[in-house]
């Protein structure tokens, strides 16, 4: 459990870790490489932990120090990762993208739903049949194969029904080994989407238009080796953003890419909330005392991120007035609803709509988080809270948030994580030794 004592003001700077959305992808991208990458700017989090066991079960050779990460995939022996990792972790799916381009052939379980929605990867699987895969799907695994002798992928024309992140990076990883020139249209233009481009073209990739509606990859018979830093997190910084203006008080953050975050600034503008660039990396975060209500409707990027709509609910309860929230990207991620109205929010939902009446305050209480982000919001609600909020299940923090209750203590949080109510230690010695592993990992 993660013990808030509430309505302490912060100060203070926040380091800003590298995206952990980059970074896993980025990760299954080195299995393109039979050199040696050398990814920067890694995340501390069990997601990463995850990742490396997938790549290690297919005999990629790994080693972490500090927020540097080596792999070496020269000597892939496996085109099947096991159900037992893959199920822990949805982004290990996309490393089909870059095994089959690799090998001519890929076997990997599929993931299942999770916490915030069905998740299926049709998009991906018709992606990779446009591009001569075979695929069929047998004893929830995906079995694709390259014919021939070559054992190459083809270039294609493939338009996305959706602008999936995750189809996107499949496929473009698969098209960077490919036979000719693929075009992706309809892509998501997520920031690490461009940095998963840019790590790929760091490795000697053909890959242009990557963070456009349309991608264009030429493919090239092979990568050579690589030492690429990863963006900051700009989910992390959203969320400092929102523990910032929840709680009334200036914080610094850096490095910050604003280019990454204009729907969510221009958001939390409209609610009241100053930032200013003191640097081209470093903002600060200059709250009102007056928060106003303002809607949210959740959208593939450039519009408001799906990862960031669970904290602003949070600050919105808080906010003079009604908001409404629409959640249209994953269809079960308002589950945090019914714990923050436990801390006295007033939220009504119907289907993918939460309408979120603002009240004077809200106050302590224990709670569940559901899912990642969910934790994230009920860790800013519980700041700005009066007296203790408890926070349940908190491998979901650590999936995503890099010593989360780390950085907030340094700012004057007062945070604690315990295993029970009768022993309490400090967030950073509990953390290290608590990285249990969550069955279902959303995201
Ligand atoms: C990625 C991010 C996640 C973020 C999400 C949306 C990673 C590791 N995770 O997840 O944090 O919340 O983007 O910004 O990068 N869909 C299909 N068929 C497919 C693929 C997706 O119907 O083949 C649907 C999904 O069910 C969902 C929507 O498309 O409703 C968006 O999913 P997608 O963009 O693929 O998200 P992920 O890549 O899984």
């Amino acid at each position: 459990m993660l013990k808030i004592q509430g309505g302490h003001p912060l100060e203070g700077h926040v380091h800003i870790s590298g995206a952990k959305n980059s970074a896993l992808a980025i990760m299954a991208a080195a299995l393109l490489c039979s050199g040696d990458c050398r990814i920067r700017n890694i995340p501390s989090l069990a997601d990463i932990k995850r990742m490396s066991d997938v790549l290690m079960s297919v005999g990629v050779s790994l080693s972490h120090h500090e927020d540097c990460l080596d792999i070496n995939a020269g000597s892939i022996r496996q085109s099947a990762p096991p159900y037992e990792l893959v199920s822990k972790l949805r982004a290990s799916f996309f490393v089909i993208g870059p095994l089959l381009a690799r090998l001519g052939v890929a076997r990997v379980p599929l993931p299942g739903g999770c916490a915030i929605g069905a998740r299926p990867v049709n998009l991906h699987v018709r992606g990779l049949q446009a591009m001569g895969a075979s695929v069929h799907i047998e004893h929830g695994t995906v079995n694709a194969y390259v014919a021939g002798s070559g054992k190459r992928l083809k270039g294609a024309k493939i338009c996305l029904d959706y602008p999936s992140v995750g189809a996107t990076e499949t496929l473009m990883m698969a098209a960077t080994l490919a036979e000719g020139e693929t075009i992706l249209e309809n892509a998501a233009q997520e920031p690490e989407v461009v940095d998963l481009a840019g790590f790929c073209r760091a490795m000697g990739a053909r890959i242009r238009g990557a963070g456009t509606k349309t991608i264009v990859i030429s493919g090239v018979p092979n990568l050579h080796s690589v030492d690429y830093g990863i963006i900051p997190d700009r989910v992390e910084v959203g969320t400092f953003l929102v523990a910032s203006a929840i709680t009334g008080s200036e914080l610094s953050l850096a490095p910050v890419i604003p280019d990454h975050l204009t729907a969510a600034l221009s958001k939390l503008r409209a609610i009241g909330t100053e930032m200013r660039m003191e640097s081209p990396n470093r903002m600060r975060v200059i709250p009102s005392r007056v928060r106003k209500a303002c809607d949210i409707e959740t959208l593939p990027f450039p519009g408001f991120p799906t990862d960031m709509q669970a904290q602003f609910m949070a600050l919105l309860t808080l906010a003079e007035g009604s908001s409404v929230i629409t959640e249209t990207v994953f269809e079960n991620r308002l589950r945090h609803v019914a714990e923050l109205n436990r801390m006295g929010a007033d939220i009504r939902v119907k289907g993918n709509i939460a309408v979120v009446q603002g009240v004077p305050k809200l106050s302590g209480a224990p709670v569940v988080a559901t899912d990642l982000r969910a934790s994230a919001a009920l860790v800013v609600a519980g700041l700005a809270a009066d007296g203790t909020t408890t926070i349940q299940g908190l491998h979901h923090l650590d999936r995503g948030y890099d010593d989360l209750e780390g950085k907030l203590t340094k700012i004057g949080a007062k945070v604690t994580r315990c295993s029970d109510d009768s022993v309490v230690v400090p967030a950073s010695e509990a953390r290290a030794s608590s990285k249990t592993p969550s069955p279902v990992s959303a995201e």
